[in-house]
């Protein structure tokens, strides 16, 4: 149903164009130039901007409790987050899940500049437009008082609201094949957020946003010493199928919800547990759900219905339903991962334990603190400890089988084909310029091939020797940067800002077009941990994703769609915009509880 379209460009309609062929037509089309930028309203009709607050009229809120940061569950330090030291494992339970999409998906200010106030977010968004909403099914818990069902996360009340009751035996059957007490996250994107002002790229947004919060996921998942992999051998309509988002009959008016993708996460304990009852003998995570009994569970009863988020819709892009529908993912192959990694890494993080300092701030605060700096004030540098830190952050150790791999990259189930070319400016003992890093070291000479020959690849001392980092072009960059950020001066005034250059028609070619958002998604992740490492290194960091995508690629001299840059970043030293006023996340429903008392 989604693999072929007939070419609407093509006289009589008659030629079939490949999915692949579709999502690159999309790229290429969604390009900015210099002199054009990607289609676009080309104002902003504030009269209809979406509402950021989906609700379902009719289903169940669950308030979660609003937790302090000193109140149980407490998080570790940010460093221990990523050693899993000190990490003890909870159970999930209304306090645990609250803190869960605390961390992941909620509020974390108000902002208030005379009249407006805004809220941000837990997860970044391009525009702050948030079209990501997030989900959990969860079946029969011990100790968690809830029915088994689907719940969708409402972050202004920060409450779930009970979309579905499922029945438990099937439920039961669908869950038996993970860890005990697994539950399951999902993502959907609502297009028109991103679309409304940012026109036929904000696909790429979408999908942007969806890799953030997967990442933010994972991270609080980590904080309570939970795992979580992405399911992606899951095809799209079984997603849709229990997400609930085909169900016409609920979204009837209401702007549709695009079905992204699910994860599993558990508390990692269990594993542990049930890994000694099998002696030690191979448990493997399916990476897959039974599209059969997704069937029977989704035959459960559903409540509510969406709500309608912009009055009118003065425009429709429909390129963003066609890579939609182009990039829809059908094949089922299924993919399972092997615990015994996970078991490995729990016995060498207890190694790690006897060694490691449980010094630094705790990663609760980083992640509260986490906000988009608007502007950088042209002299902060970071030493290049920090930025080799940042730098290792990001690698994934691709060699290592998946649960082995470094927090959040054990979630994510492929090898990287995201590699940095980095624009810097103020990293002390760096001598500016642009570098490039490889995330996977196997990929070193491929890398090299799509770029220009003549760029010098040498090796940057102080460097750790396991890092495939060099050095391309000595120079100024900052204003190149800023040139291709879309004339942003966030680009050039930062210690450093870098683009994220994906392996991109080979790797579309070989997997199918399905592969095109999860580019976006790996570089959205990416981006979160470059966020966080950047509040704990006492800077900030902003997402960009405006950008003139040639310009970039002429710079290193990409001539062809081998490699493709898909989204950008800088870091650096803050201005803070003094006028604001910045206010509590949950001020309102304070307020609200202190008038219903009263
Ligand atoms: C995918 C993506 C693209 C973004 N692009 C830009 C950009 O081009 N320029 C910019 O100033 N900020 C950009 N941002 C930052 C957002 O504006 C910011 O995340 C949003 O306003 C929410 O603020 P917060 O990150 O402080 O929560 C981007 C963020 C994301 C996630």
């Amino acid at each position: 149903m989604h693999a072929k379209n007939l070419n609407p460009n093509t006289a009589g309609g008659s030629t079939p164009i490949d999915s692949v062929d579709r999502v690159i037509q999309y790229h290429v089309q969604t390009k900015h130039h210099f002199n054009r930028y990607s289609r676009s309203l080309g104002y902003l009709d504030w009269a209809n901007q979406p509402d950021s607050f989906r609700r379902f009229d009719g289903a169940q809120l669950i308030p979660l409790p609003l937790l302090k940061p000193d109140e149980e569950p407490l998080s570790p330090t940010y460093n221990g987050m990523y050693e899993r030291t000190g990490v003890p494992c909870q159970p999930v339970s209304l306090k645990t899940l609250s803190r869960f999409f605390e961390f992941a998906l909620a509020l974390s200010a108000w902002k208030k500049a005379g009249e407006s106030e805004w809220a941000l977010r837990s997860n970044p968004s391009s525009g702050n437009l948030h079209p990501t909403e997030g989900y959990v099914v969860l079946s029969q818990i011990h100790g968690l008082d809830l029915a088994a069902g689907l719940y969708h996360y409402a972050p202004k009340e920060h409450g779930m609201e009970q979309r579905a009751d499922f029945q438990a035996d099937p439920l039961a059957r669908l869950m038996a094949a993970f860890p005990h007490n697994a539950f399951l996250f999902g993502l959907t994107s609502v297009h028109w957020r991103e679309a409304w002002k940012y026109g036929e790229r904000a696909f790429r947004y979408c999908n942007h946003d969806v890799g953030h919060a997967i990442g933010t996921a994972r991270i609080a998942a980590a904080t309570l010493g939970w795992n979580m992999v992405l399911l992606d051998g899951v095809d799209q309509d079984t997603v849709a199928m229990l997400l609930g988002t085909g169900r016409k009959e609920d979204f009837d008016g209401a702007e549709l919800e695009h079905p992204d993708c699910l994860a599993v996460i558990w508390p990692s304990q269990h594993v542990k547990r049930e890994m000694l009852d099998v002696k030690r003998q191979g448990v493997e995570v399916p990476l897959f759900l039974d599209a059969a009994i997704v069937k029977e569970v989704a035959a459960g009863t559903w409540h509510g219905k969406a709500n309608r988020l912009s009055q009118e819709h003065s425009v429709h892009w429909d390129i963003i339903d066609d890579a939609a529908e182009a990039s829809w993912k059908q094949q089922t192959p299924t993919p399972a991962i092997d615990l015994q990694g996970q078991f490995s890494s729990l016995s060498d993080a207890l190694r790690a334990s006897r060694t490691t300092s449980d010094a630094g701030p705790m990663a609760g605060q980083i992640i509260r603190q986490r906000r988009s700096a608007v502007s950088f004030d042209g002299k902060t540098s970071i030493a290049a400890s920090s930025f080799f830190q940042m730098m290792q952050r990001v690698m994934p150790l691709a060699e290592c089988s998946q649960l082995k791999r470094p927090m959040p990259w054990d979630a994510w189930p492929y090898d990287p084909v995201i590699h940095l070319l980095i624009f810097v400016h103020r990293v002390d003992g760096l001598t500016s310029g642009l570098y490039c890093l490889v995330r996977d070291s196997r990929k070193v000479s491929f890398v090299q091939q799509a770029m220009n020959p003549e760029l010098i690849w040498s090796r940057v001392p102080g460097c750790p020797t396991d890092l495939p980092f060099y050095g391309l072009l000595e120079g100024d960059a900052r204003k190149l940067a800023v040139q291709v950020s879309c004339h942003q001066d966030i680009a050039g005034d930062s210690a450093f800002s870098f683009g994220m250059v994906a392996e991109f028609e080979g790797t579309l070619r070989e997997r199918g077009a399905w592969w095109y958002p999860r580019l976006f998604w790996e570089a959205g992740l990416l981006g979160q941990v470059m966020y966080l490492e950047a509040e704990a290194a006492g800077v900030r960091a902003t997402g960009i994703g405006c950008f003139f995508d040639d310009p970039v690629h002429e710079i290193i001299g990409i001539q062809n769609l081998a490699m493709q840059s898909v989204y950008h970043f800088t870091v650096g030293g803050p201005v803070e915009d003094q006028r604001l006023q910045v206010l509590p996340p949950y001020g309102h429903l304070v307020r609200e509880e202190v008038k219903s008392e009263t």
